[in-house]
């Protein structure tokens, strides 16, 4: 029932992009064959029952491979991969990318010549890896996509990440809510921004977005000032912050000297950041921002009310979760089952989804009960 609602959503977000902008370049093209290719997964799971999972010795080389550490989360996954890794027995090689795709290339090339039994890979650009990864194939490398899926290439044995167009959602939802609260009666003006193009869920994020805003967008409720409403105008490359305050200088001074911003659509907390930045810094009132990620920077504005939101995806959880399929692997017991699929462009890929959690000032104490670190922050 969860699956058919997220297939149905996911659908109408991309007609309602594909009617309403054109539909921008081919990464936006990809990503929403992704989200409508979302299946159940009884018959698919049946099917590769035959596949042959031998496992592997205790000791066993790991590689992880991140596509950078710019960001909070994937700090944290060096950090917990390393220790729980070694904790677990293994011993992990864990490395980190850069923001460029020939180095990532290399650095699982060199996992595989190091005889690695399972890669682990956050791809720097999803689309990009096919062939390093099916020569992982070759040599019996087992290979999962983790936060970000791996697409159009036939090594991936499977993917374990947050729903990225529940999280697009999530923000939208919370853009809206910080609206009616913050900034009384509509319309209100807003902005869009996107992640990284490159990024698989990039794309997700903004289809799951806009299937919240686009209907607001019609009904008069929310106007986009500057008219930048497809992925590829409102797109960051390569998540970098800067590059989002400059555009949001430029939102500012061509379109808002007359006029106040009262939201914007953030993908991540660091652009978040950069956003309320440029605001401050050109003499607005603090707009609402959605956000992502929980980086400690960003629980401490949603704190003191100077982010509206953002989203928790738990490094622990997806951490846990991809040390729970190496175990199942080492023991010869395959790929776990899962109930969700995603077309990657080539092949069924088992898809292993956490759920995001939505976070503002309201129910911050309540989502990081269990988060000391976090908890810390909220004073
Ligand atoms: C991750 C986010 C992160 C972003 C930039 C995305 O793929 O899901 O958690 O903020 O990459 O690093």
């Amino acid at each position: 029932m969860k699956r058919r609602t997220l297939l149905s959503m996911a659908m109408v977000a991309t007609m309602a992009l594909a009617t309403f902008t054109g539909c921008g370049g081919s990464r936006e093209g990809a990503a929403s064959d992704t989200a409508t290719e979302t299946t159940e997964t009884a018959e698919t799971t049946e099917a590769t029952a035959e596949e042959s999972f031998p496992g592997f010795d205790d000791g066993a080389t790991i590689g992880v491979s991140l596509p950078w550490l710019g960001t909070q989360n994937w700090k944290e996954a060096e950090e917990m991969f390393t220790a729980q890794l070694e904790e677990a027995g293994y011993k992990p090689i864990v490395q980190a990318a850069d923001q460029k795709v020939t180095q990532q290339q290399q650095q699982i090339e060199s996992m595989i010549e190091n005889g690695a039994k399972v890669i682990v890979v956050g791809p720097v650009d999803g689309s990009q890896l096919g062939a390093v990864l099916e020569q992982a194939k070759e040599a019996g490398v087992y290979v999962i996509g983790y936060d970000r899926l791996l697409e159009n290439t036939s090594g991936v044995d499977g993917v374990v990440q947050f729903g990225s167009v529940k999280t697009g959602e999530l923000q939208a939802q919370a853009l809206l809510q910080g609206l009616e609260e913050k900034k009384g009666e509509p319309p209100y003006n807003i902005e869009l921004f996107g992640g990284g193009p490159a990024d698989p869920n990039a794309p997700n994020f903004f289809t799951g977005a806009m299937s919240v805003l686009q209907p607001k967008i019609d009904d008069g409720t929310l106007v986009v000032v500057s008219g930048q409403t497809d992925f590829t105008q409102c797109a960051t490359v390569d998540w970098d912050n800067a590059k989002a305050q400059s555009r949001m200088d430029s939102l500012l001074a061509g379109n808002y000297s007359d006029k106040e911003i009262d939201g914007v659509l953030s993908p991540n907390d660091g652009i978040a950041r950069a956003i309320i930045t440029s605001c401050e810094n050109a003499g607005q009132d603090i707009p609402v921002v959605s956000g992502l990620d929980a980086e400690n920077e960003s629980v401490e504005w949603v704190w003191s009310g100077r982010q509206y939101s953002t989203v928790a995806k738990p490094t622990q959880d997806l951490v846990a979760k991809t040390i729970e399929i190496i175990d199942s692997l080492k023991a010869g017991n395959g790929m776990p089952a899962t109930d969700v699929e995603v077309d990657n462009g080539v092949k069924n890929v088992r898809v292993y989804e956490l759920p995001p959690v939505v976070v503002t000032k309201d129910n911050a104490k309540e989502v990081f009960a269990n988060d000391p670190s976090r908890l810390e922050l909220l004073k």
